[in-house]
């Protein structure tokens, strides 16, 4: 993935607990060197070893660590270095969902050759919303997690999410998230 990805998570570990609790996490990750470039992209493995690396070091699941880190991409490094493009993507929840995949498309001249997911959005009745993910990656369902929970608070659109289903497919991830928008 994209280094700005890596430096997000290494980010995360450092400002909540110093820089050498990231050092025991490079060392248990085997990644000797962490002088990422936001702008290149490197190998899927770096990140999956980082963060689970960074669960072990911290003592928590590797399911809580992604979801953690899920919050801290929107929360920090998205309200920090692209904010105004977070704004105009959407000023609702479902506004920002839907507009999601434009978002990571218009990108897409900046990470030539990355490979963002897929966002299918649904409002239902009776306050809940279908979010589809869609990635040719797996195991990042928590991370999506997160990302959801940060962003309904920052509209200021209260929700849980009820249940997490597996739409199976041969490779990669297609997930249906089903929100509750509590009003
Ligand atoms: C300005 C805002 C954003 C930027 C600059 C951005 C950029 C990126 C980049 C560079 C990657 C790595 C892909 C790769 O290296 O192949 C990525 C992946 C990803 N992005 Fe975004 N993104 C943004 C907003 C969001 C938001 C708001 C969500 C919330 C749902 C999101 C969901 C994801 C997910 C889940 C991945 C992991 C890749 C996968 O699942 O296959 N992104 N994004």
């Amino acid at each position: 993935m994209y280094g700005v990805i890596n430096k997000s998570l290494r980010d995360m570990v450092t400002e909540g607990h110093g820089e050498s609790v990231w050092g025991q996490v490079m060392v248990k990750a085997g990644v000797p060197n962490d002088s990422f470039l936001s702008m290149r992209s490197y190998d899927d493995e770096i990140t999956y070893r980082l963060a689970v690396a960074s669960s072990d070091v911290l003592g928590i699941d590797v399911d809580s660590a992604l979801h953690a880190f899920g919050k801290h991409w929107v929360n920090h490094t998205l309200a920090r270095d692209y904010d105004a493009l977070v704004r105009s993507t959407g000023s609702t929840m479902l506004e920002f969902l839907n507009n999601l995949n434009a978002l990571h498309d218009r990108i897409s001249t900046t990470f030539l050759d990355y490979q963002p997911p897929e966002f299918r959005v649904s409002a239902l009745k009776n306050s809940r919303m279908s979010v589809e993910y869609i990635s040719h990656r797996e195991g990042l369902n928590s991370f999506v997690a997160g990302l959801l929970v940060a962003l309904s608070e920052r509209f200021n659109e209260p929700m849980t999410i009820k249940d997490i289903e597996d739409l199976s497919v041969d490779a990669g991830t297609h997930t249906r998230f089903h929100l509750l928008m509590e009003d």
